[in-house]
């Protein structure tokens, strides 16, 4: 009867549910490599073209990441054919990738086995929910207590707790501090991978790493935007900024193609939600490599600070500027080590002292794995950027190195940087960590 057919609807859409919303079937990623302005001038033009992203913006004789999707593929390169514009492709289906990233747990039998055999459900084999991730910090919170504090800062626009893992061992009066963020941006999985893994380490390995935990408090967010993070597991893989709600007012505004650009209805109108969180901050807001189109990855929001996540993570962050020396903020992909400014190309006084730092830290890093990486600033290795976190930490927090990293890789699996990655990668950056740390003992 009436009940039985409700019960298999409701059933089906479950499963649709389970699975991811977005398939990105034959996509492909194309490296641009334009040497002129003009070029540049005219693939700025494809950004508002139908399913077109660029995941790095075109800059003259950089090099640019482009993804595109196949009805277009064929029309694409005959136009970059046809103005020189040279490229390489990088990926020819995205789909097959994104299969391939994060093998599925074995059985879910054998993981809740592992899970009571250890107390969490981490496994540093794959990349896991936010909720896995949650339960890791309740266990260091609960079994390691005297030298681990979780607290709850703020909530995510889709209702989240942001969470932040405070170590200290309590061994220092007035010890100096060091924050670390992850996964500012949804798809760039290895970053809260990272940041746990860095945390595992101070915590769990507190007696081999004494020397930086004994004399530094360490501020631990792995997950900085866990609304994105979550939507880029179950609905679009390549999800960047967090989840919140334009006004609805807005939906007007959509039509006003010279302030926002083209807008879809239909699926495209998903992609118009949510604030890109590295471009909210309340420094130099809006001025350049930011957009105003909510429907664009790289949206600023519709005044500094409007999201819930940026305000918790400045307004902890500022109860605490004299103690936080180092405030380092983890991204992905390309191996960089970024200094400020991202806003512009002039340098910050103290850059010299960055430069060394840096340079001692990627040193560390290289000599585990030979990880090639790139240090400067943001405007000459990449593209400018401005409202983002790092040069707010410098400018107005006042918090001297600032930093941040592109972990692995340089492209060839970019955001979809395969799980048995997660390991090394998070035992170079820790290196990497450590020696800012030690230079920041010794200093303070
Ligand atoms: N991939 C990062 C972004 O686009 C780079 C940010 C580096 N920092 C900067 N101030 N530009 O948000
Ligand atoms: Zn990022």
């Amino acid at each position: 009867g009436d009940g039985g057919g409700k019960g298999a609807k409701g059933k089906r859409r479950a499963a649709i549910t389970k699975n991811r919303g977005r398939t990105y079937t034959n996509y492909q990623v194309l490296r641009l490599r334009p040497t002129t302005d003009e070029d540049v001038q005219e693939l700025k033009t494809l950004e508002d073209e139908h399913g077109l992203e660029f995941w790095s913006p075109p800059v003259k004789n950089g090099t640019s990441d482009l993804m595109i999707p196949p009805d277009v593929s064929e029309y694409l390169r005959e136009y970059l054919q046809d103005r020189d514009i040279e490229f390489t492709v990088l990926t020819n289906d995205l789909e097959a990738e994104i299969k391939k990233q994060n093998p599925k747990p074995k059985s879910k039998y054998s993981e809740k086995l592992l899970k009571t055999d250890k107390g969490h459900p981490l496994t540093w084999a794959r990349f896991h929910r936010y909720k896995d991730i949650l339960d890791y910090l309740d266990y260091l919170g609960s079994t390691i207590p005297d030298l681990v504090k979780i607290v709850t800062i703020g909530k995510s626009s889709e209702n989240r707790p942001l969470k932040v893992a405070h170590i200290s061992s309590g061994k220092r009066k007035d010890a100096p501090a060091i924050w670390i963020d992850g996964g500012i941006h949804g798809r760039e999985w290895v970053a809260p991978s990272t940041a746990l893994f860095i945390l595992k380490q101070l915590t769990e390995n507190y007696n081999t790493n004494k020397a930086v935990v004994d004399g530094i408090d360490w501020f631990i967010m792995p997950v900085a935007n866990p609304d994105g993070y979550e939507y880029s597991h179950s609905v679009d893989r390549f999800w960047r900024k967090n989840r919140s709600k334009n006004p609805a007012k807005r939906y007007e505004d959509y039509y006003d193609e010279a302030r926002y650009g083209r807008f879809f209805w239909g699926d495209d109108a998903e992609t118009c939600q949510g604030v890109d969180l590295n471009r909210n901050w309340d420094f130099h807001w809006k001025e350049i490599g930011a957009s105003s189109s909510p429907c664009k990855p790289t949206f600023a929001g519709d005044r500094p600070f409007s999201e819930p996540e940026t305000r918790a993570m400045s307004d902890f962050i500022m109860d605490r500027s004299d103690q936080i020396k180092a405030y380092l903020s983890l991204h992905s992909y390309s191996q960089m080590l970024l200094l400020p400014w991202g806003y512009t190309k002039q340098n910050p006084k103290d850059y010299d002292d960055l430069m060394y730092v840096g340079r001692k830290a990627v040193e560390a890093l290289q000599r585990l794995y030979g990880t090639p990486y790139k240090i400067g600033t943001s405007p000459s290795l990449l593209y400018p950027t401005s409202g983002s976190s790092d040069d707010w930490a410098k400018g107005k927090a006042g918090i001297k190195y600032s930093y941040t990293l592109e972990l692995r890789d340089k492209g060839t699996h970019g955001f979809l940087l395969p799980a048995s990655q997660i390991v090394p990668t998070g035992r170079e950056t820790f290196a990497a960590i450590k020696t800012i740390a030690k230079h920041v003992v010794n200093t303070s």
